[in-house]
């Protein structure tokens, strides 16, 4: 197993003429959805599926950096079943942290059994536009990953910056439908990178098709 270009917890490994992704498993013989278990040298490995996640999706389209590293604290806003939190539980290890938020009970379900094995995620029921009712509930945090399909994408995210440090990063996935099913997704991006571009530094960006049709990847600093 060989480590993907310079991200240093998440591993590649070559698959006919292409080549997987892989995290190495944190709670060893525990699956969280229906990935592949995969054993290299005694060690191992969760294949993380770039059909099925957005940041496996922009490793696979070449984004330069995720700045996401071992020990990080992280919140992330639409964490849904747990599928790409799982994949950066193995990445930040156990001295990082999760605050997993997400609305929907019925996920938030299934999130507190990904939990119980994995001491490093922390499920929160809440909606991420209403940050004054977990702020108590969470740190500053090194990251901030948002994954929430919803029109008002942009407000969310920006009204959660209060959450990162200062030197952190802050990612928004864009799913162009869900702003505006109208509009066409590449106008959507545009309008979106010039709204964060008021609040925000930019560092990188990605289109995720074809893994995620009409997605877009934004990484964000603090200005
Ligand atoms: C596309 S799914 C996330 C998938 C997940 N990020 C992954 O890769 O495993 C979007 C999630 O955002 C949640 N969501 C949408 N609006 C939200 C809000 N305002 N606050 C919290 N969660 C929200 C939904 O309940 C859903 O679980």
């Amino acid at each position: 197993m060989k480590q993907f270009k310079n991200f240093k917890a998440v591993y590649e490994k070559p698959r006919g003429k292409r080549f997987i992704l892989l995290t190495k498993n944190i709670v060893p013989g525990k699956k969280v959805y229906d990935e592949p278990l995969i054993k290299d040298k005694g060690i191992e490995y969760r294949e993380w599926n770039p059909n099925r996640s957005k940041l496996a999706a922009a490793l696979m389209k070449g984004i330069n950096d995720i700045h996401i590293k071992e020990n990080d604290y992280i919140l992330y806003l639409g964490a849904a079943s747990g599928t790409t939190a799982s994949h950066l539980s193995d990445i930040i290890g156990n001295k990082g942290f999760i605050y997993a938020v997400d609305f929907s009970p019925r996920v938030v379900r299934d999130l507190v059994f990904v939990a119980e094995n994995r001491k490093n995620i922390a499920p929160i029921l809440a909606d991420a536009s209403k940050p004054e009712t977990y702020y108590k509930n969470i740190s500053n945090v090194d990251v901030i990953y948002q994954d929430i399909a919803q029109r008002e994408q942009a407000d969310i995210f920006l009204g959660n910056f209060k959450f990162l440090k200062n030197n952190g990063t802050a990612i928004l996935c864009v799913k162009a439908r869900s702003v505006d099913i109208a509009k066409k997704p590449k106008q959507i991006f545009k309008e979106m990178r010039e709204r964060l571009e008021k609040e925000t530094k930019i560092i990188d960006y990605k289109e995720l098709g074809p893994f995620e049709k009409d997605h877009a990847i934004f990484i964000c600093k603090k200005k």
